[in-house]
């Protein structure tokens, strides 16, 4: 911990930690989601969505990292436990239990949608409170908007060759 660094933090710190956890709690389980979901996946684009699940799955770990080394700094201790995930989640996990291409982009662009609802609220909370966390955060929004709108073209895509195979 930084103390210099944690005394300029304008908000009350240890809630902000939890706020952090319960952020990183998502990010691995948002990780493992992508990472399974590009092994089981089946159906039409598939080499193309396994592509993009696996860059996400490599962008939510390093968001689960920079959120680690945030709390370390004010602090706190990143969830020691992974049953711990689970109690902290804001966002869940939607396992992938139905292989077709169409279900696991629609599990992943919900997952999506609520980390950016997640980033925006601690965007909001530290944007005039704390610059450091507002930086990480932010970095991180950033890259969730752009995994939604990934997910969601790759959806236009498929859903113009799902169309095209009922209507032969
Ligand atoms: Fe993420
Ligand atoms: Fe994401």
């Amino acid at each position: 911990m930084g103390t210099k660094g944690r005394e300029i933090v304008g908000m009350d710190v240890n809630e902000l930690i939890e706020l952090l956890n319960k952020a990183f709690a998502d990010e691995w389980l948002a990780y493992y989601q992508y990472w399974l979901g590009a092994k089981v996946v089946k159906g039409p684009m598939k080499e193309a969505v396994i592509a993009e699940l696996i860059q996400h799955a490599t962008d939510e770990l390093r968001h689960a990292d920079m959120l680690a080394g945030r709390i370390i700094q004010l602090g706190g201790t990143p969830i020691t436990k992974p049953e711990d995930w689970y109690k902290m989640t804001n966002c869940g996990y939607d396992a992938p239990e139905d292989p077709f291409v169409k279900t696991i982009l629609d599990q992943n662009i919900k997952g999506e949608q609520c980390a950016i609802m997640t980033y925006q609220k601690l965007v909001q909370l530290t944007a005039t409170k704390d610059p450091v966390t507002y930086n990480i955060v932010l970095q991180i929004l950033q890259d969730e908007v752009e995994h939604e709108e990934d997910l969601q073209s790759e959806m236009e895509d498929l859903e113009v060759i799902l169309a095209g195979i009922a209507h032969k």
